[in-house]
C-alpha cells in the first residue's frame, strides 16, 4: 500500500475488537484471542512509530469490560502486567503512558503502570497510550469534578473561577488525554459499528474506519490500508470545500 509520509495521521485511536470471536473461530478459550491481540498490538506499536505516527491510543479494557466473567478479567490484567516490557519502549524510544480509573486495578498492576511510565517519560519517537478501566462518561463526569472541586477550593481564597470563564479549552486541559492533541483517525477493528464510550469529547472530528478483522489478524498491511483510506478524505471542519482546499499557484 503506497502511503504519503507526509500525510500521516499524527494521532491514531484504536477500539481493538474481536479478540473473543477470533479464538471462537478456531476452537479456542476467548483468552487464547487475548493472548494473540498483545502480538497484534506489538507489531502495529511498531508500525506506527517506523510511519511517524505520535500518538497511539488503545482501547484496551473498558469500565464496561470489568463486567465480563471474573476469569476473563483476571486473564486480561495478568496480560496488561507480563507485557510491558520496557526493552521494547526503549528500544522503539516510545514514551508509555496509561488513561483511566486506574486505582481501579489491581495493585501489582498498578504499581507496574507507574514504574513504566516514569522511565519511559523521556522518550519521544511516540507516545503509546492505553485506554484501562477507561470511558468517555467517566471521563467527563470526573472533568466536571475535578472542576467544581476547583472552584470550590479557590471560592475559599476569595479568587472564585466565574462558571463564565469556563471554555472548552478548560474541558479539554480536564480530561485524561490534556497532554495529547484529538485523534486524526479512530480504527475500529472486529465489525462493529459503534463507538462503545471511547473517546467521546476528542472524537468530534475524527475520521471514523470501521473494518471486518478481527484484531488479532490486524497488521502492518491492514493498517497501511486504513490510513489510505483516511489520506483519500476531506477534512473540512464544517467548512466548504472551496474554503479548505489549498489555493492552486496558477
Ligand atoms: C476486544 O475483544 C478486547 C477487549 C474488549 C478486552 P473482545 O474480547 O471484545 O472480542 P469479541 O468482541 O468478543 O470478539
Ligand atoms: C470495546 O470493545 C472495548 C475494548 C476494545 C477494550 P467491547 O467488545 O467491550 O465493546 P462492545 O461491548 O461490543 O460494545
Ligand atoms: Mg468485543
Amino acid at each position: 500500500m503506497e502511503l504519503d509520509l507526509t500525510h500521516i495521521p499524527q494521532h491514531i485511536a484504536i477500539i481493538m475488537d474481536g479478540n473473543g470471536r477470533w479464538a471462537k473461530q478456531r476452537g479456542l478459550p476467548r483468552t487464547a484471542g487475548h493472548v494473540e491481540g498483545v502480538a497484534a498490538v506489538k507489531r502495529i506499536t511498531e508500525e506506527c512509530v517506523r510511519l511517524g505516527v505520535k500518538f497511539l491510543t488503545l482501547y484496551t479494557f473498558s469500565t464496561e469490560n470489568w463486567n465480563r466473567p471474573a476469569e476473563e478479567v483476571s486473564a486480561l490484567m495478568g496480560l496488561v502486567l507480563s507485557n510491558l516490557e520496557e526493552d521494547i519502549f526503549m528500544k522503539n524510544n516510545v514514551r508509555f503512558r496509561v488513561i483511566g480509573d486506574i486505582k481501579r486495578l489491581p495493585d501489582n498492576v498498578q504499581q507496574r503502570l507507574w514504574q513504566v511510565m516514569e522511565n519511559t517519560a523521556d522518550n519521544d519517537a511516540m507516545t503509546m497510550v492505553v485506554a484501562l478501566s477507561y470511558s468517555a462518561r467517566w471521563e467527563l463526569t470526573k472533568a466536571v469534578k475535578d472542576i467544581l472541586w476547583e472552584m470550590k477550593k479557590t471560592s475559599l481564597t476569595r479568587a472564585v473561577m466565574d462558571p463564565e470563564e469556563i471554555t472548552e479549552e478548560t474541558i479539554a486541559q480536564h480530561l485524561e488525554t490534556y497532554f495529547m492533541p484529538d485523534p486524526d483517525l479512530l480504527i475500529r477493528t472486529g465489525g462493529e459499528q459503534r463507538i462503545s464510550n471511547y473517546l467521546l469529547w476528542q472524537i468530534a472530528y475524527t475520521e471514523l474506519y470501521f473494518c471486518d478483522t478481527f484484531w488479532p489478524d490486524f497488521n502492518e498491511e491492514a493498517l497501511r490500508t486504513a490510513i489510505a483510506d483516511y489520506q483519500q478524505r476531506e477534512r473540512r471542519y464544517g467548512k466548504t470545500s472551496e474554503q479548505v482546499q489549498p489555493k492552486s499557484n496558477n
